[in-house]
């Protein structure tokens, strides 16, 4: 369907999470419910076939397709429900959003677009289309905004493909730098991945992608370069410097795009290091540098991000955190999917479990992995120095359920999660606390070192920002109880989502924005640490787990 571009926005409320949202007419009601950054199930991948997307309207309900009366009954049909990805929404509407998907929207689980927060500061100067895009190691999420209103006309996101050639950064340095074929077949996997999901964000908003002008795209360092077709190779090796931290705009083309080869690509500003444009955006979508006193804004994932702000100075450094904190090289490990176990707890002596999704665990990601490793500590299964302890020194007074779950076999220590007799326990084992410890200690070093560099104390820190999926899903407290953040910033940490899809999007929308990027970008004092001496004795330092998580 067309767009004028001059149709008044329709609005969507979500009952059950008191939300609403602004459209489009003429997009899906899947797009528009993914726009609000819930994710329907949708096995068929839109297509009216495997009818698992399916809501049911409350106001505004819509005649029913043929797609909704080949798969639902006529008293579901009666009763309001419709297939969300059949429906294209022409009049405000509310509907009820079910409540495993509501629930894990509470959550802030799945990939995180983040695509509620429209937005709303400045006044746009723009007119036309464009695609933000946030380049994860692991996920890439694109929004596509119409410029003139700042309004998010739809939220796309898919595995990086490039993850075949490895999960990390290392990985993929190390395969580009193979040779000029291996280079171009990284960047030649996710452009075409990112020209096929630009234009279904177009499809699903109506608009024909010739009326897409400009894209701005955010990532780590390493993904930028291989956006742009750079051998990392430099990022890989010591003094791990980047071979560009900006660059002028250039035609989408240049890099392999086909029906979107006009739109003017930005691709956002570094730092130095490892500390890419994903930071950037992030501390400046969040107007860290106009905030009073001092923040500390991190990105956990593979690689550790920090950087301290304050109105006088700022700085930032990077750390490979190991791939824990991603559910990566753990035992029971994965990635933050449906099954995820996601948050572990006890409620009277017994052990509390929450999925990604509800579904049956079948494993633990990286938030799960840092609540289950603060609970060990809690009730003293797990001594500071990470060792997990014997079935027979259990301290007398933990509950029965956590006790018999502390085992001993063959294989060595471990804490059960989760049994299911159809597939393979979920545990943490004493490697896995290892891996933990390993990516915790760099982090909480690198804090350490940020600070001492700018004479400043702990207690001195006003605000922790957390961004990132791992990092908006963990509980403040367990980061403290691990001892990733000091213990003097508890009650003033935050999750704050994914901040560089935010900063992305407003850089595409106000050219001030873009330009604050770039300044921000020189502003932040890059510090190296990896190679300091210092920051070895602070790693190590912080490798036992805090005493003060046994309480
Ligand atoms: S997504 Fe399969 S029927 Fe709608």
């Amino acid at each position: 369907m067309p767009n004028d571009g001059k149709r008044k926005p329709l609005h969507v409320a979500l009952e059950g999470l008191g939300l609403e949202v602004q459209v489009v007419p003429g997009i899906s009601l899947l797009d528009a419910v993914r726009s609000a950054g819930l994710a329907l199930d949708s096995e068929c991948g839109g297509r009216g076939t495997c009818g698992e997307c399916r809501v049911r309207f409350l106001q505004g309900t819509p005649r029913p397709t043929v797609e909704d009366a080949a798969l639902l009954s006529q008293d579901e049909l009666d009763g309001g429900w419709r297939l969300a990805c059949q429906t294209f929404l022409t009049a405000d509407c509310r509907i009820a959003i079910p409540q495993r998907v509501a629930h894990a929207r509470r959550r802030k689980i799945r990939i995180l677009t983040d695509a509620a927060g429209l937005p709303t500061t400045g006044r746009p100067t723009l007119s036309g289309y464009g695609i933000a895009v946030d380049v994860g190691t692991t996920t890439v999420v694109c929004y596509l905004m119409d410029l003139a209103r700042a309004l998010q006309l739809g939220v796309a996101s898919f595995a990086n493909p490039q993850s075949a050639f490895g999960p990390d950064v290392i990985s993929r340095i190390t395969y580009a730098h193979r040779g000029p074929a291996e280079l171009r077949e990284l960047q030649r996997r996710l452009v075409s991945h990112l020209d096929r999901n630009f234009a279904s964000l177009c499809k699903g908003a109506g608009i024909a992608p010739e009326s897409v002008s400009r894209v701005t795209a955010v990532g780590n360092m390493t993904m930028m370069h291989l956006l742009r077709g750079v051998d990392p190779w430099p990022l890989g090796v010591a003094p791990y410097e980047p071979v560009f931290l900006e660059l002028p705009p250039f035609p989408a083309r240049e890099i392999g795009f086909k029906r979107f080869g006009g739109c003017e690509m930005h691709i956002l500003p570094g730092v130095g290091g490892h500390v890419g444009s994903d930071v950037v955006a992030g501390v400046m979508g969040l107007d860290l540098t106009r905030r009073p006193g001092i923040s500390l804004y991190m990105d956990l994932g593979t690689n550790g991000e920090v950087v301290l702000c304050s109105k006088k100075a700022m700085a930032g450094a990077s750390c490979a955190a190991g791939p824990a904190f991603e559910g990566v090289h753990i035992h029971s490990g994965m990635s933050a999917f449906p099954g995820a176990i996601e948050r572990v707890d006890e409620e009277d002596g017994r052990l509390q479990l929450d999925t990604i999704g509800d579904a049956d665990a079948l494993g633990l990601c990286g938030s799960g992995l840092v609540d289950a490793v603060a609970l060990l500590l809690r009730r003293g299964l797990l001594l500071p120095s990470g060792r997990l302890v014997a079935p027979q020194r259990v301290p007398a007074d933990v509950p029965q359920d956590l006790r018999e779950r502390v085992q001993d076999d063959g294989d060595g220590r471990r804490f059960l999660l989760s049994r299911d007799g159809s597939r393979e326990d979920v545990v943490v084992t004493q490697r896995d606390i290892r891996e933990v410890q390993l990516a915790k200690a760099p982090v909480r070093a690198t804090i350490d070192l940020l600070l001492a560099g700018a004479h400043l104390k702990p207690e001195a820190i006003d605000d922790v920002f957390v961004a990132g999926g791992f990092g908006s899903a963990v509980r403040s407290e367990s980061l403290l109880a691990l001892g990733v953040v000091p213990e003097e910033v508890r009650g003033r940490v935050h999750s704050v989502g994914n901040t560089a899809g935010f900063g992305a999007k407003l850089a595409l929308v106000y050219p001030e924005r873009l330009e604050a990027t770039h300044r921000l970008a020189r502003q932040i004092r890059h510090v190296e640490l990896v190679l300091r001496e210092d920051f070895r004795q602070a790693f190590a330092a912080h490798i036992p787990f805090p005493r003060d998580g046994q309480r």
